[in-house]
């Protein structure tokens, strides 16, 4: 199939660019469109066939159910079978946002789309294009993150046609993505709200309306994890790559030294560091992710660095740990995945 990308214009976008994708979407097609964390590869929610198509473009395994976007909070009722007094309070506090909620689903919802869970995710994005294609399309739209599975996520319009340039109908460019990381997926369906996957909206900010939440022991290594998609390889550059963490100081020698002997070895070698400590490195080719004063920096650019350092030739990749405080933990936890759990760790 032919892939057709559209520019549109982010904050208010051309009502005849909706429109198309918006057809698309309601005769079963595919579009990938920017949301406010990661384009998202999106299809007509309630239609079995089309969700299988996603799982086809994306290569994703079928056990692993795919998010509900919708466009007001009002079509939540629809999707699920019930609306316990928590979920009430995070949609006023977070939608539109990076906060999907795991809830009960309805009949409404296919199978197709849960991976054959009885339960399903559901979020409200605030990105105005993503808003704009799921009122325009009548319908709700499952959209996972629109990469190849395993690949780190797409966080401009160019990461999507590299991944899935005639696998889709058509990829709605709205520039770069403002969050980077995922939305936070919250299982509501137990006594406590448990933390899925961490993600834009903090695990404090969470707290602060909620009180205790709990994070699922699965999202450690070697544990077995509730959410299905946590399961699998992910988020993964084709370079090796390797997290140092501990004091900012030990990192900088740690990576120093390592990046020597590895270019010494004829290896081509990447640092992720960040503003703080860039100017530290004299060996291998330094990219700075973001500023350690400013988590939303370093989120933001997390993944397209990652697939800088593939489109450079890098070969080593090694990346600077933050602390896992506010959006640190969604970090942490893409860097850690992406380097298949390859990590240091420094006193
Ligand atoms: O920010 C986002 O959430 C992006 C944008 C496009 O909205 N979407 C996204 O989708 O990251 P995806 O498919 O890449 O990740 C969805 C995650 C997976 O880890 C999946 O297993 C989990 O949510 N999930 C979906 N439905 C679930 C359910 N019913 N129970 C538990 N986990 C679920
Ligand atoms: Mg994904």
């Amino acid at each position: 199939m032919e892939t057709k990308l559209i520019k549109v214009n982010p904050e208010n976008p051309e009502p005849e660019s909706v429109n198309l994708a918006a057809r698309v979407i309601k005769n079963g097609g595919l579009v990938a469109f920017p949301t406010e964390t990661v384009y998202g590869l999106g299809a007509n929610a309630l239609d079995e066939k089309a969700a299988f198509k996603i799982y086809q473009a994306k290569q994703r395994p079928q056990d692993n159910p795919l998010i509900v976007h919708i466009h007001s909070p009002g079509e939540l009722e629809k999707l699920v079978s019930g609306v316990p007094r928590s979920a009430r309070i995070l949609m006023e506090k977070f939608w539109p946002g990076p906060l999907t909620m795991v809830l009960n689903k309805s009949g409404a919802v296919p199978y197709g789309t849960t991976g054959g869970l009885d339960t399903v995710a559901v979020r409200m994005p605030r990105h105005p294009v993503a808003l704009a294609l799921i009122r325009e399309s009548g319908v709700p739209i499952a959209a996972p993150s629109a990469n190849i599975s395993g690949r780190p996520s797409p966080t401009a319009a160019e990461d999507v046609y590299e991944d899935l340039a005639g696998r889709v109908d058509l990829i709605l460019d709205g520039g770069p993505c403002e969050v980077g990381v995922e939305s936070t997926v919250l299982d509501l369906t137990g006594e406590l709200p448990v933390i899925l996957r961490p993600g834009g909206v903090t695990r404090e900010e969470l707290e602060a309306v909620l009180g205790r939440v709990e994070l699922d022991p699965g999202l450690a290594e070697g544990q077995k994890p509730r959410s299905p998609g946590q399961k699998y390889r992910h988020y993964s550059p084709k370079a090796r790559v390797l997290v140092v963490e501990g004091p900012v100081e030990a990192q900088v020698r740690k990576i120093t030294e390592l990046a020597e002997k590895l270019t010494a070895e004829g290896k081509k070698v990447g640092i992720m560091a960040t503003a703080q400590t860039r100017r530290f490195y004299g060996t291998g080719c330094v990219l700075s992710v973001g500023d350690r004063e400013a988590p939303l920096t370093i989120s933001s650019n997390l993944f397209s660095v990652l697939r800088k350092f593939d489109r450079l030739g890098v070969e080593e990749v090694l990346a600077e740990g933050i602390p896992e405080t506010g959006l640190g933990l969604a970090v942490m936890n893409r860097l850690r995945k992406a380097a298949g759990y390859n990590i240091i760790k420094l006193e």
